[in-house]
This record gives C-alpha cells, structure tokens and sequence, in this order.
C-alpha cells in the first residue's frame, strides 16, 4: 500500500513536471502589459519575457524607470508611464495599448504594482493610510484589469495578478493583507467569469523577498512618522521602547526570512504568462510553501499561537 502511494506521488509529479513544459507558440505576435516595471519583480520579469521574445508593454511610475528599462532591453518592448490610481493615466495607457496591439488583442496584463508601508498596529494608523494602499493594490488591480479586459478577450489570453501569501493569511496590522485578500477574491471571480471567453486568470502568491516592499529602513521610517502623531495614551501601551523591540525583532527573524532570488517569483510569473498549462496558483518562496500556506489551512487556535508567539508585545500585554 505504502508503495502504491509512493508510486501515485511520484507519477503524478513527473506528469505534471512534463505537462508544464510546453509553451505558447508565436511569441514575437504577442503582447504582454506589466504593471509597476520601474523595480522588482516587474523590472525583472519586463527584462525576461523581452529577452524570450515577447512584445513587451511596461508600466513605469517613474521617467527614471522608463529609461533604465529601455536601456537594457529590445526595440521591442514599449514603455509608458503608469499611474495605477490614477483613472486618466490608466485610461490614455490602454489607448496607447490597443492603438499597438491592434487585430491581434493583447494576450497578457500582470497586475504586478504594489506598496506596503505603512504597514503598523493598526490603531496607530488613520482611515486615509488604508485608502491609499487599498486604492493601489486592489483598486488599482481592478481597474488595470477593466481597462484592457475586451483586448485580453480578442487574444482568449490572461490576467496575471501579484497578490501574495498574505492573501492568504492575515499577520500584519494596517491594509496590506486587507488588499491581498481582496486581489485574491477579485482573481477567483474573474477566472470563473472569463473561463467561457477562453482567457486564463492566475494568481502568483510569493512569500517573503529581498525588494523595496520588505526593506526595514523604509518600514522603520514609517514606524517613527506615525510614532510622533499618535495620542501620548496610545504610546504609553505600547513603551516607549516598542519600535526599538520591533526592530531588533525584525533583523533577527524577518531579514533573514528574505529570500534574494527574484527570480523564484519571476519564473512564476513567466510561467502564467507563456506556458500551454498555466498553474491556477503559483506560491514561490520556501516560506510561502512550509509557513504561511500551511498555517493557513490550521484552526485558528494555532494560527494565533504561532503569530502571536514572536509578536513584539505592547508594554501593557496582557499575553
Ligand atoms: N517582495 C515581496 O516579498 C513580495 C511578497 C508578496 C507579494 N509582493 C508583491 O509583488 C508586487 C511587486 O512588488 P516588489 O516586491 O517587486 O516591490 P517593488 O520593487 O516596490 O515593486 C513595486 C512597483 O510598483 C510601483 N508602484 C507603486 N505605486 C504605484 C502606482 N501608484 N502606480 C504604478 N506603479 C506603482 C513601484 O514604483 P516605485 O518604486 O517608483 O514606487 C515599484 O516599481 C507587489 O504587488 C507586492 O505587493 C511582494
């Protein structure tokens, strides 16, 4: 019987290992719109799918970004600037976007933009810190989406998004997992909406990486602007040594949680986008795999122990 299994798993795996090998024909026809390229993942997967051949379209929030990306890829791929909450930047984008595409349809948009400071306590923050970030990572998505969906339509291609572990489980104070959550929610209906039209819908939930939206600096930096501004009650709760705490906390178990290979993430996102059998989900990162995904599925009971086990505590804890 134990063999049996044994036998079931590994034909299984190697089936699937095969089966995703494959990958979409006429890719020098193909256009793929990525969002947030000026760092990160979305720098690096516009860089890979340029050098595999695809016509690339990438977002960039910054002239900066626009001209370092053009620098070190093809003719081929086309910047433009990007503004994921802003409605006229999105609208003139997916002008220019069926202006190029043409006949042809655009066969990929990865909702790849995305911030995640301030991320705190969440009674240290105010009503407009979550708007802010829900209006980027999840409005932002959808409104991305909605622009260039009749194209993706036309191409019967995908929609990539970025969303993350903490789509999947809640750690953090502040909107982050709130948008993740909600990216989650948006791509599952989607995928059951556009099934009939032929277009794929993909989700990519990475764990923990070395990029701008996990650097502690910046993360300090938020911590001590909302610091200054709260009520003297509020710092009294928490000590006046609480950030110190957290950040000791985080370069003795965070950054070394930080996996420097983004191209763990990026091989993901290349797969949804060029692969004949594209994975529904994509979990990169071995945290992701062993930590976050499995806690997920836990009773709550468990989940709250291990989170709160290495929470940095308010001075007035009563755990
Ligand atoms: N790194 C991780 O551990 C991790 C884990 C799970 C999920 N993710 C997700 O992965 C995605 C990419 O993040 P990353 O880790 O590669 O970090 P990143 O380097 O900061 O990339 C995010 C990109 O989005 C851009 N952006 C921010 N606000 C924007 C806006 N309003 N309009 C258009 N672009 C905007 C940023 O531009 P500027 O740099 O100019 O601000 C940046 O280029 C995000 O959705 C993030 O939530 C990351």
């Amino acid at each position: 019987m134990f063999l049996y299994i044994v036998g079931l798993t590994v034909f299984f795996y190697v089936y699937r290992w095969f089966r995703e090998l494959g990958r979409v024909p006429n890719k020098s026809e193909k256009f793929v719109y990525i969002t947030g390229c000026d760092t990160g993942f979305g720098n690096l997967l516009a860089k890979h799918l340029d050098a595999k051949g695809f016509c690339v379209i990438a977002g960039c929030y910054t002239e900066k970004g626009e001209v370092e990306l053009k620098k070190c890829c093809s003719d081929k791929l086309t910047t433009l600037h990007l503004d994921v909450i802003d409605n006229s930047s999105i609208k003139k984008a997916a002008e220019s976007i069926k202006t190029l595409v043409g006949e042809r349809g655009l066969w990929a948009v990865v909702n790849n933009a995305g911030v995640s400071f301030p991320t705190a306590p969440s009674d240290w923050l105010e009503i407009e810190d979550f708007k802010q970030m829900i209006n980027v990572n999840l409005i932002g998505v959808v409104a991305i989406t909605l622009s260039v969906l009749p194209l993706i339509k036309k191409a019967k291609g995908r929609v990539v998004n970025v969303a993350s572990v903490f789509g999947r489980i809640s750690t953090l104070g502040g909107a982050y997992c709130i948008t993740k959550y909600g990216v989650e929610a948006f791509n599952d209906g989607l995928r059951r909406n556009m099934a009939p039209f032929g277009v794929k819908v993909l989700c990519i939930e990475p764990g923990f990486f070395k990029t701008s939206v996990t650097d502690s600096t910046v993360f300090e930096s938020h911590l001590q602007r909302l610091w200054e501004k709260l009520p003297q009650e509020v710092k009294d709760e928490y000590g006046s040594d609480f950030i110190d705490r957290t950040m000791l906390a985080v370069k003795e178990k965070f950054e070394k949680m930080l996996d420097p290979d983004l191209m763990k993430v990026v091989s993901c996102m290349e797969h949804a986008v060029a692969a004949v059998h594209p994975r529904t989900r994509y979990s990169p990162g071995w945290d992701a795999k062993f930590i976050w995904l499995p806690l997920s599925y836990m009773p709550t009971f468990i989940s709250d122990a291990f989170v709160l086990k290495d929470v940095v505590k308010p001075k007035v804890s009563v755990l």
